[in-house]
Order: structure tokens, then sequence, then C-alpha cells
């Protein structure tokens, strides 16, 4: 199987613990890209956390010098917005240490000549040529480095220069603690299941899960699809949607999916019961009905209470179990019911529980359960081409064991 055969050369991969780092330069690409409210203030840093093992692993086994790199956002040029000024006073407390912030490469090798400690490089993606994966500043970064780490799960699924081009520049290029941890649990979800495996797919647009239904026949034994791309799998089966948001170009695609699914042996599930509204916002009118008889004008939010009850009747018999999209408006506390008790059910089961990061571990969160899954992605879109079956490029990259 394909994808079974990419996870596998994945955690091939040489990690920082296969190395001797002791009085080198290392280059960590972290993935510091976290989500932030209006005033600029930190309000999830699970990213954060998630790199402080490599760092603190580089700082006890005798590491000459460490530079941090990182992008935030999707800047268009310099802008302060977007500045790592903003993560540093919070990293520092996390690490417990003072950290020197450099604005540039040359001044951040400037600081490594002069000091052993820890250098927050400035958003990376302030240089233009990060996303051009350009080769002058791959070179250029390589020049802070003897060895370059790459921890930034998030965005191993881009090709950039400081998580891909880099590595060509670098003499040894390895994995950090939470790179392999995250490969080593979607090998375990994907490549070495306890059986059955669920897969648990929602949010609002097949389009964007088209690649990864077609890629885990192989993989599941069953599929619960819900959210709003539910509504296009529904009305592919003929159902009367109303005004519920629908991809009426994908209606063949579904109907292939589910025809696919059966052959294979796969059980899809569907919602059987929705909950609707004439509107999302204010003065609205909320129903619950069967899936094939949904209120004239009104658009399915979440899933009903028979469905919610099939759904968890379902997952407290799966061992395995991946989660990749919300399956309702979950921000709206009305429409939130069902993904909330999907995440108790799962957070209550002994099943090995993945869950993509993203909108996904958001809900988790909300839903209290975060401390109750077997694990949590750091990378939404990441984790999500890993689903598909792809090889991520930072991977590609790394040296692998011999
Ligand atoms: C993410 O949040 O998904 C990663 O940090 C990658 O960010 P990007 O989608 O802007 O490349």
């Amino acid at each position: 199987m394909l994808q079974v055969a990419g996870i596998n050369f994945m955690q091939q991969t040489k990690s920082i613990k296969d190395i001797d780092i002791c009085d080198k330069h290392i280059l960590i690409r972290v993935d510091f890209n976290v989500p932030m409210d209006k005033d600029l203030n930190i309000s999830d840093d699970t990213r954060i956390r998630e790199a402080l093992p490599t760092i603190n692993y580089c700082i006890d086994n005798g590491a000459k010098s460490i530079v941090l790199v990182s992008h935030l956002g999707r800047p268009k040029g310099k802008d302060s917005k977007f500045s790592l000024k903003h993560i540093l006073k919070r990293l520092e407390r996390l690490l417990e240490k003072n950290i020197l912030f450099a604005e540039t490469i040359e001044q951040a090798k400037e600081l490594q000549n002069q000091y052993q400690g820890i250098i927050l490089l400035e958003n990376i993606r302030f240089y233009p040529e990060e996303e051009k994966n350009s080769d002058s500043l791959s070179q250029k970064l390589s020049t802070l480095c003897d060895i370059f780490v790459n921890d930034a799960f998030g965005t191993s699924h881009r090709a950039h220069s400081s998580t891909y081009g880099v590595a060509k520049f670098a003499s040894q290029k390895v994995a950090g603690i939470l790179l392999k941890k995250e490969i080593d649990s979607f090998a375990k979800a994907l490549a070495n299941p306890i059986k059955p495996v669920l897969l648990i797919v929602g949010g609002s647009k097949v389009s964007s899960k088209l690649a990864l239904l077609y890629n885990i026949l192989d993989v599941v034994d069953r599929i619960i699809i819900g959210g709003a791309m539910s509504n296009t799998f529904l009305k592919s089966l003929g159902y009367d949607m109303q005004k519920s948001l629908v991809e009426d170009g994908l209606l063949e695609d579904a109907r292939k999916i589910l025809q696919l699914a059966k052959d294979k042996g796969v059980k899809v599930y569907l919602p059987v019961d929705v909950i609707s509204t004439d509107c999302i916002e204010g003065n609205r009118r909320v129903e619950i009905s069967p899936a094939q008889d949904i209120p004239s004008n009104f658009m399915a939010v979440d899933m009903g209470p028979a469905t919610t009850k099939l759904f968890n009747q379902v997952i407290r018999s799966s061992n395995t179990i991946i989660w990749n999209g919300p399956l309702g408006i979950y921000e709206d506390a009305q429409f939130s019911r069902g993904t909330f008790s999907i995440a108790h059910t799962i957070g209550d089961t002994y099943a090995f529980s993945l869950i993509g990061g993203g909108d996904t571990a958001d809900a988790v969160d909300k839903a209290g359960e975060r401390d109750n899954m077997s694990f949590i992605s750091t990378g939404g879109g990441a984790s999500l081409e890993l689903l598909e079956g792809k090889i991520l490029p930072a991977f590609e990259v790394l040296d692998k064991k011999d």
C-alpha cells in the first residue's frame, strides 16, 4: 500500500537523538505560528510548548548555540504585526532562559559568535525568498549551523528555504523530537493500527478532503462523514438538502467514494437526522428533523440526536480513531453539541485516538477533552497531506537511518 510505504519511509528519518550534538551550532526550524487575538496576545501556545523538548535536549546535550527559525502568519513583506518579538516573552518564560533576538541572519551569525545560547530569528517570511525556496536564502541559513534540525511538523508540507532548501546545504540534517513523535503517531494509526480503524471526517468542503477519502479506503474499516461535507454525500443519494451547503460539482465523486467503500468492505456512516436553521446569525429558527426531511429553506448546521447516538456507538466499538474536521458549526454554542459529544465519547474510549490539528484540535480543546486524546497533531494542513498519502517535503530531505 502506497500510504503505508510513505509513512514507513518518513519513519526512517534520522532524529536528533541518533547523532552527537555536543559542541555543535544547531539551527532548529520550529513552528511558532500560533494563534493571536486582536491585541496580539497568544491565544494558544501549544506549538511553543511542543517545541520545548527539542530545545531542552540541545541545551542538556551541550550544543554550542541554538538558533530558532520560524514563520508567523502570512506577511506580505515586513510587517510588525507578524514579528516573532510577540513570541519572545512567552518562549523565555516557558524555557526559563534569556533568549537573544536577531533581526536578520547576519545579526544571528554575529550573536552566535559572541554568545553561546539561544537566539530567536525574526519571522523568516520577512525574507521574500523564503517561500520561493531560494538557494541563496537556504545557503545563508545553513551558515548558522553544523546541524539542521527540523521540528516544525505544522510546516512540514511546505517546501520552503527554512524547511526544505536549507537541508541541501547542511552537512547533517535530522528530525527534532516533535517531528519524530508526529510521524510515529501517524504510523501507529495508519501503518500499524489495531483494528477496527475508524476515520471521522468533517469540515465544510468535500473538495478539501477528496484526496484523503480516496486514499484512506485501503487503511480504514469504517468512515463517519459529518459536518457540512456530509450534505454533498446525502444529496448524492437523492436527499433534498434545502439551503444546506452542498458542492454540486462533486455529487459524482461522492457517489464514487460511497461505491468504492462498498466494494472494499468499508462501512460509511452518514447523518440520519440533522439540526437545521433558517439563518446562521441573528433571529433564527432551529429545527431537528430526519436528514430526508429538512424544513423548506433551512440549512443543516449540526447532526441530530439520533445521529449522535449512532456515531457514538461506532466510536465505542473502534480501536483506532482518526478524526479530521469538525462535525457542525461548533463555534456556535447552539450547533456545537454533535461535535462536542463526539469529542467526549472519543475521550472516554480506550482506543488510540489521533486528532488532526487545526479546527479539530481546537474543537477538542473547547470540549475540554485535550488531555483525553492519545495524540493531537500540531499540524492542520500537514496532517491532512499525511492522511492523503503524501510524503511531506520536510521529511524527504532529512538524513535517513543507515
Ligand atoms: C499552519 O499553521 O498550518 C502552519 O504553520 C503552516 O502555515 P502556512 O499555511 O501559512 O504555510
